[in-house]
């Protein structure tokens, strides 16, 4: 049975009861999200499921990484059926606190910023975000105090600026990372496909599709760029913001060898990102 809680209060009484069932090597899971759970944090959980004897999901729509008033207004919110999926993956504890309980004093004063790694591909276009998301994850990591942390690849550059917060402050928690999880025609769960009206959904699938070009071009980089971007040429209604090739850490890429294709693009008023895993080929080695 999942036991919902919201205050910090309460969390931490319900933490120490599950603390209580762990063995010594047992480990507690955490599974952040911003509720309007998909099948992508389904899989999340089921990795905590498999990784950890306990699993607890955060609920929270963070107002401190929406650079826009209006896309955090309309991020769908529903809470009720995002308990019963979590019940289904035998998730054990939801924390869905409210905004007050994250940030008691309004706005923060000091906040982790992101360096860096964000000066590119999302960081350019959505000022501020990373800032929010790593202080509220260092929020959640600190009431929560996980042994494990799930984060989809699907938001990659996330992915890695959490992986460098725990190294860099020294966070005694291990991230551990989760493959996109795609419809069947390859566009990748987001809990902003919703927003997406059916035509827009019908161009929604150039983004994937732009992707696995690019990969099973498996040339040089110009060669898997000039892949993708002769799908994202063809489509309607995408309006691209970047189409990125990378090393797997995100520094540039390789001439040849493991590789990371990126793309951020608009669809009607929706703004969608995915990426996928590359074989970068030395020019004239390709097929
Ligand atoms: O990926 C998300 O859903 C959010 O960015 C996260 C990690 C839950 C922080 O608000």
């Amino acid at each position: 049975m999942t036991e919902l809680v919201r205050t910090r209060a309460e969390l931490a009484a319900a933490r120490s009861r599950l603390a209580e069932r762990l063995g010594p090597d047992d480990c507690l899971g955490l599974v952040p999200t911003m509720g309007a759970l998909h099948a992508g944090h389904l899989a999340l959980f089921d990795a905590a499921r498999a990784g950890c004897a306990a699993v607890v999901a955060s609920i929270f729509v963070n107002p401190m990484q929406f650079s826009q008033a209006t896309d955090l207004a309309r991020y769908p919110r529903r809470l009720a059926e995002d308990l019963a999926l979590c019940e289904q993956h035998g998730v054990d504890l939801v924390w869905a606190p409210d905004e007050a309980e994250i940030y008691p004093d309004g706005p923060v004063q000091v906040w982790v910023t992101a360096g860096a790694l964000a000066d590119q591909l999302e960081g350019p276009n959505r000022p501020g975000h990373f800032d929010g998301v790593l202080t509220v994850v260092t929020k959640l990591f600190a009431a929560v105090r996980p042994d494990r942390a799930y984060f989809g690849e699907k938001d990659y550059q996330q992915l890695m600026l959490i992986r460098q917060l725990v190294r860099d402050l020294g966070q005694p928690v291990r991230v551990e990372a989760v493959p996109t999880v795609r419809e069947p025609d390859g566009l990748a769960l987001s809990s902003r496909n919703v927003l997406l009206s059916p035509s827009e959904r019908d161009s929604a699938r150039a983004l994937s599709a732009a992707l696995m070009a690019g990969r099973d071009a498996a040339g040089p980089a110009a060669a898997v760029l000039a892949a993708a971007r002769a799908v994202l040429a063809e489509a309607v209604g995408v309006d691209v913001e970047y189409l990125e090739l990378r090393d797997p850490l995100l520094a540039p890429p390789p001439a040849a060898g493991p590789a990371r294709l990126l793309v951020a693009a608009r669809v009607g008023s929706v703004r969608l990102i995915d990426n996928v895993a590359v074989e970068l080929a030395a020019d004239g080695s390709g097929r």
